[in-house]
């Protein structure tokens, strides 16, 4: 049985990026094997410094992973700093991590070219993701392609250990990349990213929901003319929640002319709105009991705790610890 592994920021609420890029593949994931998912508070560390913001942050992304359909019978589901054998076993890959493999990640460059203090933190952050996988002894990642480098620095350490200390010392992961959700355009048609402010989050209220699909950026075509499918954000958004029937429709509907972008938008906000209304459903449920989250967390701890202590066991022994 494959061990599926996989993690995400607690930066922010969730958005439909995250959703289709992440989530919904890992729940898909939690019924073929293994699956241990994480709440990334360590890695959130390096931008946010609001105690309360990440203690918020992290309850918000275990009751929407939850109300999306993790099920903790099935997977588990933790936060990264109730394992902090990842921090030991980060700096056990830093003593091997070339200089020159860090500097190449894009994440880093992009984090710095937006402003942030170039920290040791926000550059090491690689290494660190590195021990989240192999501490699990992951096979399969599934992340949306900007995490693709990172997996591959993963694989690139993980051969270095095993060269230097001991064949199979570390097993190497392959990322689970689905090619049609690899990258969810945001509200601007660029990728759908909480740094460029285009997100849209899952379980917003109705009358917000709206107000952002109407702000999706169009162009000036009349009402009258003829538009193009293939380049607007809205049908690239729609794809994700309408039966292909509905995209056939909308897509005549751009190409005959007479329809705004208005009446389109209203027809992806219909189409998200109902989409997630069962997962709106048991989000109330959950959220009606209060010590729901903190039990699946610390069972998903306790779990996930034995699993780390014993490739820890191993790569210590093997570097002479
Ligand atoms: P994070 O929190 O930025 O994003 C969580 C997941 O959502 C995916 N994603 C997207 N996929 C498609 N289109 C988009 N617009 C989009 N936006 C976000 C991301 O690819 C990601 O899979 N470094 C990771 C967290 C992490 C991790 C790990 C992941 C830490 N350790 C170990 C896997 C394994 C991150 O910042 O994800």
């Amino acid at each position: 049985m494959p061990r599926i592994l996989s993690g995400i920021k607690p930066t922010g609420r969730l958005h439909i990026g995250n959703y289709f890029g992440m989530m919904r593949p890992a729940i898909d994931w939690q019924e073929k094997g293994e699956a241990l998912y994480f709440i990334a508070d360590y890695h959130a560390l390096t931008t946010v410094h609001d105690p309360a913001a990440l203690r918020a942050n992290t309850r918000g992304v275990a009751l929407d992973f939850l109300a999306c359909g993790l099920d903790p019978a099935k997977a588990i589901l933790f936060k990264q700093s109730d394992v902090p054998q990842v921090c030991e076993l980060t700096w056990l890959l830093s003593v091997l991590t070339p200089m020159g493999l860090l500097e190449r990640c894009h994440a880093y460059k992009d984090a710095v070219a937006k402003g942030f203090a170039p920290s040791h933190g926000l550059f090491a952050y690689p290494v660190l993701m590195a021990a989240d996988i192999l501490i699990y002894d992951s096979d399969i990642v599934p992340v949306g392609r900007d995490q693709k480098q990172h997996v591959e620095v993963t694989r690139d350490l993980a051969i270095k250990m095993n060269e230097t200390f001991g064949a199979n010392l570390l097993r190497l992961p392959e990322p689970s990349i689905l090619p049609d959700l690899a990258t969810i355009p945001g509200l601007d048609g660029q990728k759908m990213s909480k740094s460029y402010g285009n997100t849209i989050e899952l379980f917003l209220e109705e009358k917000a929901l709206k107000k952002k699909i109407m702000g999706i950026v169009t162009d000036s075509t009349p009402v009258e003319a003829p538009k193009d499918p293939a380049t607007s954000s809205i049908v690239a958004l729609y794809r994700l929640f309408a039966s292909p029937a509905d995209v056939v429709q909308m897509e005549t509907d751009f190409r005959a002319g007479g329809f705004g972008y208005g009446d389109f938008k209203k027809r992806l906000f219909a189409a998200i709105w109902e989409h997630f209304a069962p997962a709106r459903a048991r989000r109330e449920e959950i959220e009606r009991d209060p010590g729901f989250i903190d039990a699946v967390l610390r069972s998903g701890a306790e779990r996930a705790n034995a699993l780390a202590n014993v490739t820890l066991t191993r790569v210590r022994k093997a570097m002479g610890l």
